[in-house]
């Protein structure tokens, strides 16, 4: 794990991060009531920031929670906290919470004021030995609930899950509801048959991957068609190669999936003209 940089943000203001406190009563310590963003930021600079904020936006819309900020104003905070703890490679964490309640009560007291917090920590970018490697996964059933297309910051199931997958020796839980691919514990998944890409549909099975989002663009570029259905536990044994997507790990190519091998073991082909693209696309955006 990566330590959090010395400055973190709470409610509008840059406080030292050791120093930051909030109250017990908040709703998102007893209840999970709030949602995050985690956005990527090369050489001091956020990665498709504005995908991040309509993120945010639905999340809190679906919550019912008002935004605090405006987009100027978030924008402005989270270039302040960057420049606060040394610019440079880092993942940045946003979350707001419902708030600091007067007890606990299920249903929220009417006006209360949200809870900003934001830290940031450094982005090591995995070495090519490592990618080429590849990662191993597991399959487990997806325990989550039905709105996992909100950025919830209740992450019990998925904590769980994570914990199951490293139980069995793999580095990321691959979820399957009744035999269907669901997504990764914390990322999209795609899969590669004889040169198709695949991936399921964004519903509420699943979040809404930015780095999705972006791998799409990365196949339009390299004219390879992207194939948004449902994907079976078959296809998983059988594709040529399967990729994990989120923003702090970008693409990586799994190796291995509930121990056999993936593929030919190791980094696939496809992948590797996604990786290389999608390193154009970074520079492009954060010169
Ligand atoms: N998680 N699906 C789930 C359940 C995730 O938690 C994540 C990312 C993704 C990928 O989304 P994105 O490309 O926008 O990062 C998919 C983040 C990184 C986290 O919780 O740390």
């Amino acid at each position: 794990m990566a330590d959090a940089l010395p400055a973190c943000l709470l409610d509008g203001a840059l406080v030292p991060t050791h120093a930051a406190r909030i109250s017990p009563f908040d709703r998102g310590f007893l209840f999970g009531d709030g949602i995050y963003e985690v956005v990527p930021c090369y050489g001091g600079r956020p990665f498709r920031l504005q995908a991040h904020f309509d993120r945010l936006q639905a999340g809190l819309d679906a919550l019912g929670i008002a935004n605090p900020y405006s987009r100027l104003r978030w924008a402005e905070l989270v270039r302040e906290l960057i420049a606060a703890n040394g610019a440079g490679d880092m993942g940045l964490y946003i979350e707001i919470t419902r708030g600091c309640d007067s007890g606990r009560d299920f249903l929220p007291s009417p006006g209360m004021k949200p809870t900003v917090f934001g830290f940031c920590w450094r982005l090591a970018a995995m070495r090519s030995e490592q990618l080429e490697r590849g990662i191993s996964g597991a399959t487990l059933e997806d325990i989550r609930w039905l709105r996992c297309d909100i950025k919830s910051t209740a992450l019990l199931a998925a904590v769980l899950l994570r914990m199951e997958a490293r139980r069995r020796g793999a580095d990321e839980a691959i979820l399957l509801r009744d035999g269907r691919l669901a997504e990764g514990s914390s990322s999209a998944v795609f899969v590669v048959k004889d040169g198709r890409v695949a991936t399921p549909p964004a519903n509420h099975e699943r979040l809404p991957s930015i780095t999705r989002l972006v791998v799409g663009e990365v196949l339009v570029v390299l004219g390879l068609p992207l194939e948004q259905r449902e994907v079976l536990l078959d296809e998983l044994y059988a594709a040529d190669e399967i990729w994990i997507a989120s923003a702090t790990r970008e693409t990586v190519p799994l190796a291995q999936l509930d121990g056999r091998a993936v593929g030919t073991g190791k980094a696939g082909p496809v992948w590797q003209r996604v990786f290389d693209e999608f390193q154009a696309f970074k520079k492009r955006e954060t010169a």
